[in-house]
């Protein structure tokens, strides 16, 4: 499937075949290439939540308003990020550049994040929001539609899946075969009042 393709037709679908069942290796393709969504000096601090298991897929659904896709899609994937990641040996993130590079941009990691918290969260954020489209879009490749989502109680969901305090939760991606289309297009607004040119008036 093209780019083009796959970003017109991606759309959120909220009714997935809940007999449906999604191949580990399908999973670990779909994370795979999600992975190669960019990071702020490849930190890659997602920690992307596979979520399986039937029992707890119902109580999860019970904190996000009782939205039918948790349960019934294929599998449901938590993003979320460890706000650590820039200073958990953070020379691995540029290995490949040599031990000096490597020390050299690992310290400017450090110089980058330490005691700036807002930043670690922004950028947590912005790295799993990318990641989440790569995902969405990844699984149309795959043959799959999606549904990106946030409308769930993030501190339920912490506590279902043992959310580390150094972690967040940044949204939902429930990925699976549909059986229903999905609702018409809310319409996109007008180009002219979404583009600045060069600066605000
Ligand atoms: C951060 C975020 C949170 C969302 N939360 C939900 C949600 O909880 N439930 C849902 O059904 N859709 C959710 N959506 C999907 C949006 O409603 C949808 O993307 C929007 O209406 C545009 O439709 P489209 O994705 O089909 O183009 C969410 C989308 C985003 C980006």
């Amino acid at each position: 499937m093209n780019i083009t393709t796959a970003i017109e037709t991606r759309r959120s679908f909220r009714q997935f075949d809940p007999n449906h069942e999604i191949s580990e290796a399908e999973i670990e393709r779909l994370i795979a290439l999600t992975m190669l969504s960019p990071t702020p000096g490849n930190t890659q601090p997602w920690r992307f939540v596979v979520v399986r298991d039937a029992a707890l897929r119902n109580y999860i659904r019970a904190a996000a308003s009782g939205q039918a896709q948790v349960t019934d899609a294929s599998v449901l994937i938590i993003l979320t990020a460890d706000l650590s990641a820039w200073r958990t040996e953070p020379e691995r993130y540029a290995r490949t550049t040599g031990p000096e590079m490597s020390k050299i941009l690992a310290k400017s990691m450090t110089d980058f994040y330490k005691d700036r918290e807002w930043l670690q969260r922004d950028d947590a954020m912005k790295s799993t929001g990318l990641a989440a489209m790569t995902l969405m879009l990844a699984a149309k490749e795959l043959g799959y539609e999606s549904c990106p989502m946030g409308g769930f109680d993030i501190d339920a969901v912490g506590r279902l899946i043992n959310l580390p305090s150094d972690h967040v939760i940044s949204m939902f991606v429930t990925i699976g075969k549909p059986v229903a289309d999905a609702y018409p297009r809310g319409g996109q607004l007008p180009i002219e009042e979404v583009v600045v040119r060069d600066r605000f008036a």
